[in-house]
């Protein structure tokens, strides 16, 4: 028989004795309990104690795109387990089906869905296809993958392989061969002049790495729209608009990685979707079904589709690669109802406006808190950069940024930061409210904020 627990302390205990938390140090817990959240309504998060936060990060890390306890995606997630629960997707299901094309329409230029059920596990996808396509169309050539620094692709060796934040990988290597690293497109730390010009001499650096590494070796490049843990980066005006014409001059794939910024984040169905870019393959999980599923996918271009269809007597010449939780129907359910709801409750446009009047708060405390150096954002994709001195822009030390994460909390307000990715710029604020925010859900914010950096500047003497 289990030891049924019921009371608070109990569970906290428990919590203790048997759960291995993500990206946390345990030790903390031998001075301090571990949060535990029960209940999620819209924005607001309940915890054990019965204190309400309103969650300014959709489920901590850019997820619950359409907020908390929507009857209607549960209800048919229940159904379709019901029906069919699971079989594994070498066969087609309903939900699916209707999923893919759900999707795929708001895609102009893709045309093929795979089901996995991860951020790294579709980026992986990702990687699989462009290294066997090296081998189907290129004689073995053009199997290397670049990857942009700052920019986060999963937890897996493969993507952390393919991760641009140091600090991330270090202790888990060694790491997969193939992977080539290029500069970011951090606007506000840029070594180049702030002129039209920019966004192009950004771009052109990857075109360095390609002409370094040698065109033959590289297959494929993997960005995400806009770097979300990396720190809030929003590519210039031209940017992908270059990084477009070197993929094309060298044959090379292009790799949107929208986990995050997917489904609605940055005001638009996709981030890359701001920019004139035509991606070959586009990855997403996180808010495809919000949090309600684990679901991911990789879609790709009806082009790069064609490139495994060969003879079935060719025993190599299709994507040898599986999913088993691919085949869960309950993700495409949810996703389904998710795109749904975005659409009738307008959400996209919701964000956009949602998303200017967060950056206008945010610019309001620039003008109030000196500690802040930059704002920026997209959409409710938006950051907060912390410098000790705006002049030389010094980053301010990790734990007073860690520190004004737990401010905003006492506060009321969940917030998140880049955290542990880089040794020196662990110094920015990351915010992602659901896109159901209204304006009084940004004013709170806002104001719990305001209420934060005032009690760190007392508390660091800033
Ligand atoms: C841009 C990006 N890609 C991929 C991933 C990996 O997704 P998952 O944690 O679902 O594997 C993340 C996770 O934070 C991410 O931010």
């Amino acid at each position: 028989m289990s030891n049924c627990c019921c009371n608070k302390e109990e569970l906290i205990a428990l919590d203790k004795k048997h759960v291995w938390h993500h990206l946390t140090q345990h030790k903390t817990f031998e001075t301090s309990d571990p949060a535990i959240y029960v209940k999620g309504e819209g924005m607001r998060i309940t915890d054990i104690n019965g204190k309400q936060y309103i969650d300014a990060v959709s489920g901590g890390v850019w997820t619950v795109n359409v907020g908390y306890g929507r009857k209607e995606i549960v209800d048919a997630v229940s159904k379709q387990m019901m029906e069919l629960c699971y079989f594994a997707n070498g066969i087609g299901n309903i939900p699916t089906i209707k999923f893919s094309q759900k999707l795929i329409e708001k895609m102009p230029g893709l045309n093929r869905v795979y089901l996995s059920n991860s951020g790294s596990e579709a980026n992986e996808k990702a990687f699989k296809i462009v290294r066997q396509i090296g081998q189907l169309k290129h004689g073995g050539k053009k199997t290397g993958i670049l990857y942009r620094y700052r920019d986060y692709h999963g937890t897996t060796i493969g993507t952390l392989s393919a991760c641009g934040q140091f600090e991330r990988k270090v202790q888990y290597g060694p790491f997969a061969p193939g992977f080539y690293e290029f500069p970011d497109m951090d606007s506000y730390r840029t070594k180049f002049e702030h002129n039209d010009e920019l966004g192009k001499k950004m771009a052109l650096q990857m075109e360095e790495v390609i002409q370094k590494v040698g065109e033959d070796e590289i297959g494929g490049v993997i960005v995400e729209p806009m770097t979300a843990g990396g720190g809030i980066l929003i590519p210039p005006a031209g940017y992908y608009e270059t990084m477009q014409e070197i993929c094309k001059k060298y044959g090379i794939l292009l790799i949107m990685d929208e986990v995050v910024c997917g489904l609605g984040r940055t005001g638009k169905w996709f981030g890359y979707q701001h920019f004139n870019v035509q991606p070959d393959i586009v990855t997403m999980a996180k808010g495809v079904a919000s949090g309600y599923a684990p679901i991911s996918c990789t879609v790709t271009t009806e082009d790069v589709f064609q490139d495994f269809i060969n003879d079935p007597a060719d025993h190599d010449g299709y994507f040898r690669d599986i999913s088993t939780f691919g085949g869960c129907t309950a993700g495409p359910a949810a996703a389904l109802v998710n795109i749904d709801i975005i659409e009738r409750e307008h959400l996209l446009e919701n964000c956009a406006a949602m998303g200017d009047y967060l950056l206008e708060g945010f610019k309001g405390l620039k003008d109030k808190h000196a500690i802040i150096g930059d704002v920026r954002g997209k959409g409710l994709f938006a950051g907060i950069e912390m410098v000790k001195d705006r002049a030389t822009k010094e980053p301010i030390a990790e734990p007073i940024a860690n520190a004004m994460v737990g401010a905003a909390k006492e506060a009321g307000v969940i917030i998140g930061k880049t955290s542990r990715s880089f040794r020196d710029l662990n110094n920015t604020l990351t915010l992602c409210p659901a896109l159901i925010a209204t304006k009084s859900d940004i004013e709170e914010i806002v104001a719990g904020l305001d209420k934060a950096f005032t009690a760190i500047e007392k508390k660091f003497n800033l």
